[in-house]
């Protein structure tokens, strides 16, 4: 290494850290949860995105419009549709969010959002930064949530996945020191860590769940995971009545395939990458990461997406319409609970788990030996129907 690149390299890690240091700042002096429910109105964004995207956004947005049209109708909620967020669009600009998509974004209070294209080098795409993450740290929408449920054999997981900081911070932003040596950056900061810790509690206490399990590799990753473990352990002992437990993320993932252990686990909080890994694998006791939603929740802002990718393998063989909407649906039901209305997010629960589980008259195979994303649309709003007259 010649002194030139250390220089450089030091530089470099000058500017992250200041960055880094604003950021730790702002969230310090963030104001408390904008309450939906108190908006004269509230507006819904909906963004397509890529490959499947577009196809599954809209028969969510759909369904959410079926069930919100009383409040469309009395001027409460407006529906937006945001195009422009496509790879395309995005090479275009060299962005991960263009910034006139990012404006109208953020007129919006809550997005519905389809998959967006990752570019990695190599795909032929300029390889900028995922679009999912810059969203997220565009709108600081620091937790990530995502429900598992197999009541059946008594799985009932809620993730709560820091989903600004760890590994993600500057992901996008790490150094190659010299050809020999690259170098990625951690970043925990104690008010995002309590932040998430405090989300992950409230949501145990208000849904009476009693048990809380913080994971990290504390005993490796010593300072950033060894803050995030000690902070939430603190904010759990505001909660007395919730069991705080301990996990190394390794032992944790070999432990949610145990079938007498993983009964007793109910909410988990833990740093962006490894909540990032371990819910597309407790996805996958519940059927596979399309049947699973994510909520992407900030104090101003919230973002629903599935927790699956574009898909643009299914768009290269002509398959985009038999695209599956569950994860997305999944998704829109969060947005309703989100926003306050409960009472049609538990409807629409219920009507997925009639035509996904119980039912199952429509099914959907992602190719034409099942029915089309909107057929299934069509079914999810007619079981709807039924349940609500
Ligand atoms: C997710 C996805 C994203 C992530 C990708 C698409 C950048 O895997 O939402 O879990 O890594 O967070
Ligand atoms: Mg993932």
């Amino acid at each position: 290494m010649t002194e030139a690149q250390k220089q450089s390299a030091l530089a470099h890690f000058s500017v992250l850290i200041d960055e880094q240091d604003a950021r730790a700042q702002a969230i310090a002096a963030q104001s408390d949860f904008v309450d939906y429910t108190k908006l004269d109105k509230l507006i819904i964004g909906v963004c397509g995105g890529d490959g499947i995207g577009p196809t599954i956004t809209a028969e969510s947005a759909r369904v959410l419009e079926y069930l919100l049209a009383e409040d469309v109708s009395a001027g409460k909620v407006e529906f937006r549709v945001i195009d422009g967020l496509t790879i395309e669009n995005r090479a275009a600009c060299g962005k991960a969010i263009p910034d006139d998509v990012l404006a109208a974004l953020k007129e919006c209070h809550v997005i519905l959002k389809g998959p967006t294209t990752t570019p990695q080098a190599g795909d032929g795409w300029p390889n900028i930064e995922s679009a999912n993450v810059a969203m997220r740290k565009a709108l600081d929408l620091f937790a990530n949530m995502r429900p598992v449920r197999v009541p059946e054999a008594g799985i009932d997981w809620t993730f709560f996945r820091e989903n600004t900081e760890g590994a993600y911070a500057v992901g996008s932003r790490g150094v190659n020191v010299t050809d020999e040596l690259a170098l990625d950056f951690v970043v925990t900061t104690s008010e995002g860590t309590r932040r998430i810790a405090r989300l992950a509690y409230e949501f145990a206490r208000a849904n009476g769940k009693e048990r809380v399990s913080v994971v990290s590799k504390a005993n490796v990753i010593k300072t950033t995971d060894g803050k995030f473990l000690n902070l939430a352990k603190e904010i759990g002992g505001e909660y007395p009545e919730i069991t705080t437990d301990e996990w190394y993320i390794d032992i944790l993932t070999a432990k949610l395939i145990d079938e007498k252990r993983r009964r007793d686990f109910r909410v988990f909080v833990l740093p962006n990458l490894y909540g990032d890994i371990i819910t597309d694998e407790a996805a996958e006791f519940q059927g596979g990461v399309g049947t699973a939603g994510s909520a992407n929740i900030g104090k101003r802002y919230a973002m629903f997406e599935a927790i699956h990718g574009s898909a643009p393998r299914m768009v290269r063989e002509g398959r985009a319409q038999y695209a599956d909407p569950c994860s997305m649906l999944r998704a829109a039901a969060m947005l309703l609970a989100h926003i306050g209305r409960t009472a049609g997010a538990a409807q629409l629960n219920e009507a997925l788990d009639i035509c996904m589980t119980h039912e199952r008259k429509l099914v959907i195979t992602g190719r034409d030996s099942g029915c089309t994303c909107r057929e299934f649309g069509a079914y999810v709003c007619g079981t709807l129907e039924k349940l609500r007259a």
